[in-house]
């Protein structure tokens, strides 16, 4: 992978066109294709549809009714630190609900938003592997167990001082 959720990848149309090709060459549907540029750039710049359009004969309607669909694509860069939240059945009944609706209201942005500054994303995951230590979530990279409100304060203080 060539960017990170901390870091995208520049835009770059050669690049864009040697992964779909790559996807193309493989078999890859659609939805696939659309993935391995996502997980290369950080997300599908609005450059990438005319390309991906062409490569699998599909229209540009298409391609980019499939993007705004699929809550997975970003069309928007990542922001700075995403914190991504667990939704998925065991840590809904330990709280993650009250825990989403906490860290909405505190960064001001709803699920699938960044601040202004695109420091601070929040983001559902739908299980991290950690269903046992629930509430569950991601800030950056890292793993949290046991989330509450305090505990999501303690990660999220810092960032907002520090601007992300
Ligand atoms: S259900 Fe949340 S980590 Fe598995």
């Amino acid at each position: 992978m060539n960017g990170t959720a901390e870091e995208p990848a520049m835009y770059d149309e050669n690049r864009v066109r040697t992964l779909a090709a790559e996807g193309v060459r493989l078999g890859g549907s659609l939805l696939e294709v659309l993935h391995m540029v996502q997980n290369d750039l950080g997300y599908l710049d609005e450059r990438v549809v005319p390309i991906i359009a062409d490569m699998l004969n599909l229209s540009k309607a298409e391609v980019q009714g499939v993007i705004s669909f699929y809550r997975d694509y970003r069309e928007k860069p990542p922001a700075a630190t995403v914190v991504k939240l667990c939704r998925a059945e065991a840590c809904q009944a330990v709280g993650a609900e009250r825990l989403v609706a906490y860290a909405s209201k505190r960064l001001g942005i709803a699920i699938g938003e960044s601040s202004a500054d695109g420091q601070i994303g929040l983001e559902q995951v739908f299980c991290l592997g950690n269903c046992a230590l629930g509430p569950s979530g991601m800030i950056g990279d890292r793993l949290i167990g046991r989330l509450d409100e305090a505990k999501l304060d303690s990660h999220l203080d810092p960032l907002l001082r520090s601007g992300g």
